[in-house]
């Protein structure tokens, strides 16, 4: 049972903010090969096999904002903020560069050693992604990702190695970043091309079979390793609302919400859910699943339920819900009028957050940790730098509050992380100019600027907010 009490943090992911991306042995990851927005990310992001031979000008990850170097300047920065729980991942390459080398480079661990050391000086507690969109290339060009099975037994070696060296000092794991976006952006959910494949969705459904076995043993090595290891599975979340009160358009939305809790059912609940039988028939999706991995499945269930929250859905049928499609984001969704809508294309939806929420926990009765929440938008600092963002705080300030709401509805939560509290480079458009941060990174699209930190106003915000647990959020 998690009874410890409600964690107030920040959280990042290696990917998006260590840079560093060949140093000390590190290999190359699936995000290493990502250009630049201008130089089509997006369109890398669903037809990688156009763009992974090529060279290309700018690789945002290869120095993103250099954490790896600067890790100290900015866990200070974030002590000064009161951070209780610091979300970041280990970036699997920097362990095992080939994804599944025979000894773990011990440059890349001591790393790590230093980063977590020095958030336990600073009373944080570490939050701990296995794989945030971040499988070895090597893994892709060897066995095309995680549709080979062989991809289980080398992340399982790489967690093992974590497991045991992060003993008694990192309790809380999360075992894949958002697990349902392989359906939406496979390449980075599983390093998958499915551009030749007779039937992508076979590709992508056997892809996650393995991840939710990688995912099952790891849980059950993680608690044998330390029993007091906590450890999640992770969703993006946002519930499809139905696009009108038509029954058509009430089971489309009862559909998308299906597609997108699967793989979290597996892995809270035990087993595969009955509407997957269905759903694979009719995509034709034939699962090769080997002796022993129901039993697996059934035994090592996640600890708790991490999920992100950005913006609702919408889901329709009709032609008229057809036309209001709302691009820029990797889950498709139509545009619900009732909400504003970022320049990115993110609708802002606080009640929705205490709607899924309460989905969420009637539908597992686990506890819940909302690990990544912010706005990202464009700051302009002004002639001294600083960044006035009000429309930050009022973003979290109203996410907050409804969070709250959910809280007294009964649910369960452990904590409040807001994602990307220091400026990093944005996952699906691969930009800076989309900022979440409490703190400023001088650094634009192109990879020009002084790296130089800065706190924005927002950082004084979410201080008080700490400070007072949640009860000041003026
Ligand atoms: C989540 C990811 O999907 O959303 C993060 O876990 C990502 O890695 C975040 O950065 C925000 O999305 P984006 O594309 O604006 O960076």
């Amino acid at each position: 049972m998690i009874s410890e009490k409600f964690m107030w943090g920040a959280a990042m992911a290696a990917n998006q903010c260590e840079g560093a991306y060949l140093e000390e042995g590190k290999g190359l990851s699936i995000v290493d090969l990502l250009p630049d927005a201008a130089h089509g990310r997006w369109d890398m992001l669903y037809h990688p096999e156009k763009y992974l031979d090529k060279e290309l000008e700018f690789y945002p990850s290869h120095e993103a904002i250099d954490f790896y170097h600067r890790f100290r300047e900015d866990l200070e920065l974030l002590a000064g903020m009161g951070i209780q729980a610091f979300r970041t991942s280990i970036s699997w390459p920097r362990i095992f560069p080939n994804g599944d080398d025979s000894e773990p480079n011990e440059k890349g661990l001591e790393f790590y050693d230093r980063l977590f050391a020095e958030c336990r000086r600073l009373n944080m507690e570490p939050v701990v992604t296995l794989c945030h969109f971040d499988t070895p290339y090597a893994l892709v060009k060897k066995y095309g990702g995680w549709k080979d099975r062989r991809a289980v037994d080398a992340y399982c070696r790489y967690c093992e190695t974590i497991f045991r060296r992060y003993r008694g000092i990192v309790r809380y794991w999360i075992t894949f970043n958002e697990i349902n976006m392989i359906t939406h952006i496979p390449y980075l959910g599983g390093g998958l091309l499915i551009e030749g494949e007779d039937n992508p969705k076979q590709a992508i459904y056997q892809a996650a079979h393995h991840q939710l076995v990688a995912s099952a043993r790891a849980v059950q090595m993680g608690h044998e390793i330390d029993p007091e290891n906590r450890i999640g599975c992770m969703l993006a979340a946002g519930s499809f609302y139905p696009y009108s009160c038509r029954p058509e358009d009430v089971l489309e939305s009862l559909e998308k919400n299906h597609e997108n809790y699967l793989f979290i059912d597996v892995q809270a609940r035990g087993a595969y859910p009955a509407y997957a039988e269905r759903l694979f028939e009719e995509n034709g999706v034939v699962l090769k699943m080997e002796e022993g991995d129901s039993s697996l499945l059934s035994r090592n269930t996640a600890d708790y339920i991490a999920f992100s929250y950005y913006s609702s859905r919408l889901a329709g049928t009709g032609e008229e819900a057809r036309k209001n499609v709302v691009d820029g984001n990797a889950v498709t969704t139509l545009r619900n009028p009732y909400l504003d809508i970022t320049a990115w294309g993110r609708q802002i939806d606080p009640v929705g957050l205490r709607i899924t929420m309460n989905e969420l926990y009637d539908r597992y009765q686990k506890p819940l940790f909302l690990v990544e929440n912010g706005l990202g938008c464009e700051d302009i600092p002004d002639e001294s730098g600083f960044v006035q963002d009000d429309y930050r705080i009022d973003y979290a300030r109203r996410h907050i509050l409804q969070m709250q709401e959910a809280i007294k509805d009964g649910v369960k939560c452990l904590g409040y992380l807001a994602w990307g509290t220091i400026d990093l480079i944005s996952a699906g458009g691969g930009e800076m100019k989309k900022r979440y941060g409490f703190i400023y990174v001088d650094r634009d699209n192109n990879g020009k600027g002084t790296m130089k930190r800065r706190p924005k106003k927002s950082y004084e915000w979410y201080k008080r907010v700490i400070a007072s647990d949640g009860t000041k959020l003026d």
